[in-house]
C-alpha cells in the first residue's frame, strides 16, 4: 500500500481545517452549540469556549471568524500556556526598539495585528494574576501602549477566549479574577467531550475517512459495522482529535490495528477515586473489580478470536454468565435497560453475529 502525502500533517489540520468541513453532527448537545454560534457569530460579542482537550474549541472559534462580519481581518491565535508570563506582555502588546535589551526592532503585538479580525486567545485559564491584570486593563476600552512606548493605541478586535479548565474552580482557587471571567465570558459555548455526543460518531469517523483517503491516497476498507459499533462505545479521552488520529491508523494500517489498539485502550484500569474524595469502601471495590473484569474479558476475547464459549471456558465461567458479563462491561449494548431508552441512531448496530463467534 502506496501512501503519500498530499496535504499538510495532521498537526496542522487544526489550523487548517475549512469552516465547511466543520462537523456540528446531529446530537442535541451540538444542535445547540450551532444554533448559538450561527446567532452570535456576527455579532463581535465575546465569547468563551470550553470543553475538554481536543473538544473542538479552535476549530469552533475559526468557525465563528469565518461567519463573523471581520472574516475578511486576521485570526490571531495567542497560546497563552505556551509563553511565560514574563514575554505575554511583550507578545501581546509589542515593543518599540530598544525597550529592553534584545529588542533590536519595533514589533507589534498579537492584538494590534487582530485589528478589525479575531483575537483568540487559547488556554486563557493559564494566563498568571499579572497577565490577567494587564488584559483586564486592555479589555475595558481596547486601548494599550506598546512596551517602551508612551502613546496610547486602540484596536478593534473580536475577543474568543478557550479553556479546557474549569473556570469556575480556577476562580474559587483565587487562580483567576472574576472581573475577567466577566469580561470574557459574555456568551459561553460549551463543547461537550465525545463520549457525550456518541451519535455523532458514526458521521465523524466516515468524514475523517474520506478526508484521510484523500489526504493519504489510499482506498481504505469501509467502516464495518463492528468497527463504528466500538469506535461508538470507545471512550476517547483526547475527544475529536483522538477520533480523527484513530481513523488516520485504520485508513493507514487497516481495520486491526484500529480494533486492536482502540479496544486495548477501551479496556482501560480504573484509575480509582480522586484523592479527596471518600467513597464508601464497597462501591470502591465494586469498580475496581469491574474495571479489571473488562480488562480480562477483554484479553480472553482477544486470545479466542471472539469466540465466546472458547473465551467462558477459558475464564472459568458459563457462557451466560460472560454475555451478561460483556454487556455490564459495555462491550457491547444491552438490549433492556440503559441503552433500551436511547435512539437507534444511538446505540449503533449491534455488532454482526460474523463477529462475535460462540
Ligand atoms: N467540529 C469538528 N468538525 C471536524 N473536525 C473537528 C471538529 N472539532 C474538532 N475536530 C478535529 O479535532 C481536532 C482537534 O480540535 P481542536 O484543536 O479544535 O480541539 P481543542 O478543543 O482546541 O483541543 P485542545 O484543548 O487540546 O487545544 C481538529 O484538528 C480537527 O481535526
Ligand atoms: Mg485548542
Amino acid at each position: 500500500m502506496s501512501v503519500e502525502k498530499r496535504r499538510p500533517t495532521a498537526g496542522q489540520q487544526a489550523a487548517i481545517l475549512p469552516p465547511e468541513e466543520v462537523l456540528f453532527g446531529r446530537s442535541e448537545a451540538m444542535k445547540q452549540v450551532r444554533r448559538r454560534a450561527a446567532k452570535i457569530a456576527g455579532t463581535g460579542i465575546p465569547v468563551l469556549l470550553y470543553g475538554p482537550k481536543g473538544s473542538g474549541k479552535e476549530v469552533l472559534a475559526r468557525w465563528l471568524h469565518s461567519h463573523s462580519a471581520v472574516s475578511n481581518g486576521q485570526f490571531v491565535k495567542v497560546n497563552c500556556a505556551a509563553i511565560p508570563g514574563t514575554l505575554l506582555e511583550s507578545e501581546l502588546f509589542g515593543f518599540e526598539k530598544g525597550a529592553f535589551t534584545g529588542a533590536h526592532a519595533t514589533k507589534p503585538g498579537r492584538v494590534e495585528l487582530a485589528d478589525h479580525g479575531t483575537l483568540f486567545l487559547d488556554g486563557v485559564a493559564d494566563l498568571d494574576l499579572p497577565s490577567q491584570s494587564k488584559l483586564l486593563q486592555f479589555l475595558q476600552d481596547g486601548r494599550f501602549s506598546r512596551i517602551g512606548d508612551e502613546s496610547e493605541r486602540s484596536v478593534d478586535a473580536r475577543l474568543i477566549c478557550a479553556t479546557d479548565k474549569d473556570l469556575g474552580e480556577e476562580i474559587a482557587q483565587g487562580r483567576f479574577r472574576l472581573d475577567l471571567y466577566y469580561r470574557i465570558n459574555v456568551v459561553g459555548l460549551k463543547l461537550p467531550p465525545l463520549r457525550e455526543r456518541r451519535e455523532d460518531i458514526p458521521l465523524m469517523a466516515e468524514h475523517f475517512l474520506a478526508r484521510c483517503q484523500e489526504q493519504f491516497s489510499v482506498r481504505p476498507e469501509p467502516l464495518s459495522r463492528e468497527a463504528l459499533h466500538y469506535l461508538q462505545y470507545t471512550e476517547w479521552p483526547g475527544n475529536i482529535r483522538e477520533l480523527s488520529n484513530a481513523i488516520a491508523r485504520y485508513v493507514v494500517i487497516g481495520p486491526e490495528a484500529l480494533m486492536r489498539e482502540d479496544l486495548e485502550r477501551s479496556a482501560h484500569s480504573w484509575p480509582g477515586p480522586d484523592k479527596n474524595e471518600i467513597v464508601p469502601l464497597k462501591s470502591l471495590c465494586r469498580e475496581a473489580i469491574r474495571a479489571g473484569e473488562k480488562n480480562i474479558i477483554l484479553a480472553a476475547l482477544r486470545a479466542n478470536r471472539w469466540n465466546r464459549r472458547k473465551a467462558a471456558q477459558e475464564l472459568k465461567i458459563s457462557y451466560r454468565l460472560l454475555i451478561y458479563k460483556i454487556r455490564d462491561a459495555g462491550l457491547i449494548p444491552q438490549k433492556k435497560g440503559r441503552t433500551a431508552s436511547r435512539s437507534k441512531s444511538e446505540i449503533g448496530p449491534a455488532p454482526s453475529s460474523k463477529n462475535w463467534k460462540d
